[in-house]
This record gives structure tokens, sequence and C-alpha cells, in this order.
């Protein structure tokens, strides 16, 4: 397949695009697209809309106007071929006059596949495939895990010591970590459709789990919270059951059963946030898929550590992780990981418009 340079940087601004709405999405991917004019100029980009509004390519051909006649339209997922709350995309990209289409990832869905045989039917030059391990990895990651698993996408989270730990002997834990940390934790939120904790941390940290400016107010899209208390143990006044949010207090009795509760309300993307017991619990079951450490230069030497009993005896059992990067946090350090386990590769169709 033949991409040019051109091509290649306007894919690594469509996967920034779909990235930047993340968590506003809905059950819908997070897609991004930019329209390149012959010469390789870029004149159009689209991020996916909330739920209802319109696609990435859609928003990118408004903007590019006329100047979408001829040109190449760079997407991070296969255009659609089926009506859903808004039209199929291959006829917005067909009635714009585009020439070239270059896409990451093939549609994985019966429901909305089949518009690069659309468009190659009508004579515009399709290439599939482009950089879609990275595509695979970055916005569309926490849709895929539902299309393939029904199941939204987890990351967990969670600030520890160097040795480990997540709170102090005495149960204290309050910014074991400085304020570029918790900066980036509100932006992690933000970027999710939910915020998952257990009684446990509830009950001893009375979080509100809300996303939070630098000046301490609740801004913009609030993600669902949620806490896990099979014995209703929560007090009604727990400030996680504010006003600030939506807030469900589940009884789901295993990881499994949590997230298909969560799926069925068009959840995504959950942020487990605590703590180790509740953490373990996922981990156990294989249902983390991405962990963002973010590692304080501190020690403690005893109080709970970052995650409880995972059943394992022996080095050789060790659960592994791979680093996908590492981020200096003003004094303290972030990690992305993700487990080294085997998922399933089922496809199956789904709905979304
Ligand atoms: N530094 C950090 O990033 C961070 C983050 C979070 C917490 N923490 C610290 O962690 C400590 C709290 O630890 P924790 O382990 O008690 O908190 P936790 O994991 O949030 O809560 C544990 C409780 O969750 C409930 N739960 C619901 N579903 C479960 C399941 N499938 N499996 C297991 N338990 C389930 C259980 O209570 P029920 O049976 O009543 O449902 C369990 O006792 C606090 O000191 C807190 O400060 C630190």
């Amino acid at each position: 397949m033949t991409v040019s340079a051109a091509e290649r940087r306007a894919m690594a601004r469509a996967r920034e695009l779909g990235e930047s709405v993340l968590g506003t999405t809905g059950h819908n991917p997070a897609v991004g697209a930019v329209i390149l004019l012959p010469d390789g100029t870029p004149v159009g980009e689209g991020a996916t809309a909330p739920p209802g509004g319109p696609h990435a390519e859609v928003g990118a051909l408004a903007q590019a106007g006329e100047r979408a006649r001829g040109s190449t339209a760079v997407v991070t997922l296969e255009p659609c071929a089926h009506t859903g709350r808004t039209g199929p995309c291959a006829d917005a990209l067909l009635a714009a006059g585009v020439a070239r289409v270059v896409v990451a990832v093939p549609e994985p869905t019966e429901l909305a596949g089949g518009g690069a045989d659309r468009l190659r039917t009508a004579g515009v030059d399709v290439v599939l495939g482009v950089e879609q391990a990275e595509a695979e990895a970055g916005a569309l990651a926490a849709w895929l895990t539902g299309v393939r698993e029904h199941r939204p996408f987890v990351v967990w989270k969670v600030a520890a010591t160097l040795d480990g730990r997540v709170a102090a002997a005495d149960g204290s834990s309050r910014w074991i970590t400085g304020d570029a940390a918790r900066a980036a934790v509100h932006r992690l939120r933000a970027t999710c459709d939910a915020v998952v904790v257990g009684s446990g941390t509830a009950l001893t940290d009375d979080p509100q789990l809300t996303v939070r400016d630098a000046d301490g107010t609740s801004s913009g899209r609030q993600p669902l919270r949620v806490v896990v208390d099979r014995r209703d143990r929560l007090p009604a006044t727990a400030r996680v059951l504010d006003d600030a949010a939506p807030t469900l207090v589940s009884r789901a009795g295993t990881p499994a059963d949590l997230l298909a509760e969560l799926f069925a309300r068009d959840v995504r993307r959950v942020l487990l946030e605590g703590g180790p017991t509740l953490a373990a619990a996922f981990l156990r079951a294989g249902l983390v898929d991405e962990a963002v450490i973010h590692l304080a230069p501190k020690l403690l030497g005893a109080g709970p550590s970052l995650v409880s009993d995972l059943g394992i005896r022996s080095i050789g059992d060790a659960l592994d992780l791979t680093v996908v990067d590492v981020t200096p946090l003003g004094g303290d350090v972030q990690m992305r990981l993700r487990p080294n386990r085997h998922t399933g590769d089922v496809q199956v169709a789904d709905r979304r418009g």
C-alpha cells in the first residue's frame, strides 16, 4: 500500500482528534478525520460529536467545504455505510467528491460495515489498515473492547509511594502525589464515562469523584460516579452522593457483573480508582485493560499496598505488564502499562447512531 508522508502525518493528527473526544461519544467510537488537498495541505478536521451529532468525517468535510472535491480523507475508522441517528459517512464522502480515503481500522461490525466497498464501487481509491495497531491501541480501544467483548474498557488508576503503599498505617492517604499528578487524574477522569471505587475507599476517604479544575470547581461533563457497595455500608452523607454528578451505588457481586451493568448504560470507558481490594478483584478476573500508576518519591514502610492478594504464590506466576510510557508529573512519575494477556477477538454487530 502506498501512503504519502502527508497522509501519515494526517493519520497521526486524526488519532489525536479521536483522543480529544474520549469520554464524550457514548456508545459511538471516538474517531478522528482529516481532509487533505492533493498537495497534502490539511483543509478540514473532525472528531466524533456526542451521540446524535455528526461523525468525524462529516465535521471534517464541513470545514473543508468546496475544497473537499478531489481531496483525500484520512480517517481512523472505516466510514460507516449505515443510517443510525445520522446518515452514512460513505455517502457524505461521495457527495463531497472525495477522491481517496485512507483508513486505519476496518469497520468490525456488520451493522456499519461496507463503507469501503461502497466508496470503491463509486470509483474512490480506498486504502485500509494504515497504522492500524496504533489506532486500535488509542482512542478506538474502548469502543473495540465493547464490540469484541461486550464490556467497557477498564483503566485502573492508583497513586502509590515508591514502596507501593496507597495509604499510611493510620489510614491517611490524601496527597500522596503532588498538584501535577492530581491535575492529570482529573484530565483522565474526563476521558472516561464512569469512575468506580469500592465501598472501602468511599468509607475511608469520602471522595467526591468529580472532574475538577485547578481551583477545585467541578468542570464540564461529569462521568458517572460508581460505588460498589454490596452490604449497603455507604452513608447517605457520603460526598459521592451530592448533586455535583450522577451516582450509581451498585450491589454487583463480581467485576464482570458490574461491567455488564455499566455497559448497559452505554459506559465504554471505566476509570477504576480503588482501592486495593476492588483492584485485586478486577485483576484476578482479567478485567484491567490499562494501568495508570502515579508513583511519588516517598517511602512509608507500612500501610495498604496498591493491590491486595492476587492469589499468586510463586514469582513465575507473577502478573506481567508491559510499560507503554513513563511521564514525569511534577515531582512524581506516571507509568502507563498494559497487562499481558490474551483477549477475545469475537467480532459482532453493535448498535450506534
Ligand atoms: N492512593 C490511591 O490511589 C488510593 C485509591 C483508592 C483507595 N486508596 C486507599 O485504599 C484503602 C481502602 O482500601 P479497600 O481495599 O478497603 O478499598 P476498596 O477496594 O475501594 O473497597 C473494598 C470493598 O469493596 C467492596 N467490593 C465490592 N465489590 C467487590 C468485589 N467484587 N470484590 C471485592 N470487594 C468488593 C467490598 O465491600 P462490600 O462487601 O461491602 O461491598 C470491599 O470490602 C484506603 O486506605 C484508601 O485511602 C488509595
